[in-house]
């Protein structure tokens, strides 16, 4: 299999010096991926242009104003949303406990919040919080463990006209599947529940669009896709609107998704968000670069050595090009171990924060395999070669 004519991976590749430079293979982008240098230089311009806070009418502070606003229109074309709809903040996790948190002081005891086993725990922990703190109920949607997809008859199951939120994880860092959250969207709104989605792993391999899929909270981390550390959400004004902030009085309540961003914004990391996004539209990642990611995960399929116990989807439909893989002899670290003295950068772990997946993972862990728009068909070969040593 070639790369697609439309889609130059060499090209993409070279609008990063950290894969221009090393013959690394990065396959841990689940975790975090590789940043293109026009968003380390906008990050770099920012913290010498504009050290300074909003609110001045020197340039400095002009200038951060102007960052702001540049990447409140990035993040609301990569959402889909009105800029007005964007909450900018630390990570996922800690935008998901802020925003929980908010959304709980409606909850009374008994309300229900429906989560699922496939879950990254930022997206399950929030809610065992706010039930402590509330006597809400959390309950947990199941899986199809064979293929380590959602079980939508238990989650019709679980819905009730006491269910509040449904939270759920768009596509799973761990197994890589893929849900179906138009699907989810439409079964919490027909019990007047809030549709709460984590895409923190999704945004990085499909098309984001809060309105098409019926997202009220959307949540993600944009360093999962070529920008710097940072938390980015979505919260639809009407369901914010009903939510009494925690924030200190002098901040602006004026759009209302403003009201749930505290303090001081990480303004250099913003200026690398808007190159991260101009970066991803100049690649059309979301069109030829996930097509070319996706053939790379075929590539994989194909060639897995026979130990290799795939959790998750096992072909391309219904996953993006994550795999989890666990050994029949043989303990995931020491495969990890095996494609770091390869140059292979890939993780082992017994959940990778999954908490309802560590009974499939079993005890010897799983290994994660993250392929992304930037690796290569080479890279693929060289990585099985080394899963087969
Ligand atoms: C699916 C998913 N959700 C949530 C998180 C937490 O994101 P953050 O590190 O930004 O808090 C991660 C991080 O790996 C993730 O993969």
């Amino acid at each position: 299999m070639s790369d697609t004519i439309t889609y130059d991976v060499a090209a993409v590749r070279a609008r990063f010096a950290a894969l221009a430079t090393n013959d690394t293979i990065f396959l841990d982008t689940p975790g975090g991926s590789q940043v293109p240098d026009a968003v380390r230089a906008a990050v770099s311009d920012a913290m010498r242009d504009a050290a300074a806070n909003l609110g001045g009418t020197f340039a400095t502070s002009q200038r951060v104003a102007e960052i702001v606003t540049g990447a409140r229109a990035a993040a609301a074309r990569f959402l889909h949303c009105s800029p007005d709809d964007t909450i900018f903040g630390q990570n996922m996790t800690t935008l998901n406990f802020s925003l929980s948190r908010a959304c709980a002081r409606d909850l009374k005891a008994g309300d229900e919040i429906v989560v699922t086993r496939l879950d990254h725990d930022a997206s399950v922990s929030p809610w065992l919080e706010v039930a402590h703190d509330t006597g809400a109920v959390v309950k947990v949607v199941d899986i199809d463990e064979a293929t380590a997809t959602l079980d939508f008859t238990n989650l019709e199951a679980q819905l009730s006209d006491r269910t509040r939120v449904v939270a759920f994880s768009w596509a799973a860092n761990s197994t890589g599947t893929l849900t179906d959250a138009k699907r989810v969207t439409a079964l919490a709104h027909s019990f007047g529940a809030l549709a709460w989605i984590d895409a923190t792993h999704a945004a990085a391999h499909v098309h984001v669009d809060v309105e098409a899929i019926g997202a009220d909270v959307l949540v993600c981390s944009p360093y999962k896709f070529c920008g710097p550390h940072l938390g980015l959400a979505y919260g639809r004004p009407e369901v914010l609107a009903d939510w009494r902030p925690y924030k200190v009085r002098p901040a602006p309540s004026d759009p209302v998704a403003r009201r749930f961003e505290t303090g001081t914004l990480p303004y250099e990391q913003l200026a690398g968000l808007t190159e991260a996004i101009n970066y991803w539209e100049s690649v059309d990642a979301t069109g030829a670069g996930h097509a070319h990611a996706r053939a790379l995960g075929q590539r994989l399929l194909d060639g897995l050595p026979d130990d290799a116990r795939l959790i998750g989807p096992p072909t391309m439909d219904g996953r993006v090009p994550t795999f989890l893989l666990a050994f029949a002899d043989r303990d995931a670290t020491a495969v990890a171990e095996t494609l770091v003295a390869n140059n292979i950068n890939a993780g082992a772990s017994d959940s990778f924060y999954c908490m309802g997946l560590k009974d499939l993972i079993g005890d010897r862990g799983a290994l994660r395999i993250g392929l992304f728009h930037y690796n290569t068909a080479d890279e693929v070969d060289q990585t099985l070669a080394a899963l087969a040593t």
